[in-house]
């Protein structure tokens, strides 16, 4: 090698490097350059001795803070439980009136109630508890079973036909089925039923089917079919149904019978929690 040459535009040693009569400037590397290089390796050297880094045949270099993000994640866990277990320990001692009265424990409880809704009920009712045929509407005013708080709190605790000692319990006959009517009779009661409603059927048809009503229904579903919440059986004169309001499906209602299933939840949810729900379901638009 030669004396450096030097560039004559730019007066800068060249590498003696070129390609195709382009040749490459010896230019330093820029100072802040340098400098934000070297900082990066003490840094790193730091950090190797502060912060946990090396992988080990077991375990790891723990470093001098001994920093764990799990531990951090536990401690941070602890104090939200003790921050919320002021609320929980109030919602335990609280009656179900006391926590709707109060805004912070209200919502508390909603916030509980909507989270233990989506994990435990939102299969069944549906996200926003609209339901579905045969799963309760649990938005509009239209209850099975009443809709205060106790009511409320009752049916989540013990379910509808659920087996449980203390479930709600109601039946449905399957008319026909069971050949307590014939289908001519059940057709005419559906008309009867459906006029309730203001669906207009065939005159002679509602007439008779007013009277097999009075005989098998009234007892049930109330004169004018208004419905009982002591027994579950729906209002069928207000065109909310449960089931649906097709002629199909309500002369279905009737002869073969129903028995919807809702799960007792006492001893599969705490306490607090089935007290949540029930003021987040109250709150969800029907309550009474
Ligand atoms: C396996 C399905 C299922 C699950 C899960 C379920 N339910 Fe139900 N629920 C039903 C059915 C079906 C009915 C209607 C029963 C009937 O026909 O009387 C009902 C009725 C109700 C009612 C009564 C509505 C009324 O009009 O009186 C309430 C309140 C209720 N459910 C709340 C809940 C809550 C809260 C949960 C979650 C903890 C839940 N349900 C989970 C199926 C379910
Ligand atoms: C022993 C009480 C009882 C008697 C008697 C009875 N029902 Fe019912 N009915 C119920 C109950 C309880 C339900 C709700 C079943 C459920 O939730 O699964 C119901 C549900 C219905 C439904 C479905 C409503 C909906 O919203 O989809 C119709 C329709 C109906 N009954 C009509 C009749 C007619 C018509 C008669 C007389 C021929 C009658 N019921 C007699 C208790 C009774």
């Amino acid at each position: 090698m030669g004396q450096a040459e030097i560039d004559d535009h730019s007066g800068t040693e060249t590498t003696g490097h070129e390609w195709d009569g382009i040749k490459e400037l010896n230019n330093p590397l820029p100072r802040w350059w340098l400098w934000t290089f070297y900082i990066s390796i003490v840094w790193a050297i730091g950090y190797w001795i502060v912060m946990p880094a090396w992988p080990l045949i077991s375990g790891y270099t723990t470093g001098v803070i001994g920093y764990s993000s799990r531990a951090t994640v536990v401690e941070r866990i602890e104090e939200a439980r003790a921050a919320q277990s002021k609320f929980v320990q109030g919602i335990a001692a609280a009656s179900l009136e006391e926590i709707r009265k109060d805004p912070e424990l209200l919502d508390f409880a909603l916030a509980g109630g909507r989270s233990a809704f989506s994990v435990n009920c939102s299969q069944c009712h549906g996200r926003g508890a609209a339901g579905s045929p045969g799963y309760a509407n649990l938005n509009d005013d239209a209850w099975l079973w009443g809709g205060s708080l106790d009511a409320i709190s009752r049916t989540i605790q013990y379910g509808i036909r659920s087996g449980h000692d203390e479930t709600r319990f109601g039946d449905m006959p399957a008319f026909v089925t069971d050949e307590t009517l014939t289908r001519a009779q059940a057709g005419d009661v559906t008309d009867y039923v459906l006029s309730l409603s203001g669906t207009a059927g065939d005159a002679g048809a509602v007439a008779r089917g007013a009277e097999v009503f009075a005989e098998n229904c009234v007892d049930c579903h109330q004169p004018g079919g208004t419905g009982n919440p002591e027994l579950g059986a729906p209002n069928i004169a207000d065109s909310i149904w449960l089931y649906g309001g097709e002629r199909a499906t309500v002369l279905e209602s009737v002869a073969k019978g129903r028995a919807g299933n809702m799960p007792a939840w006492t001893g599969r949810l705490a306490p607090a929690t089935i007290k949540q729900l029930a003021v987040y379901v109250h709150s969800l638009g029907g309550g009474q």
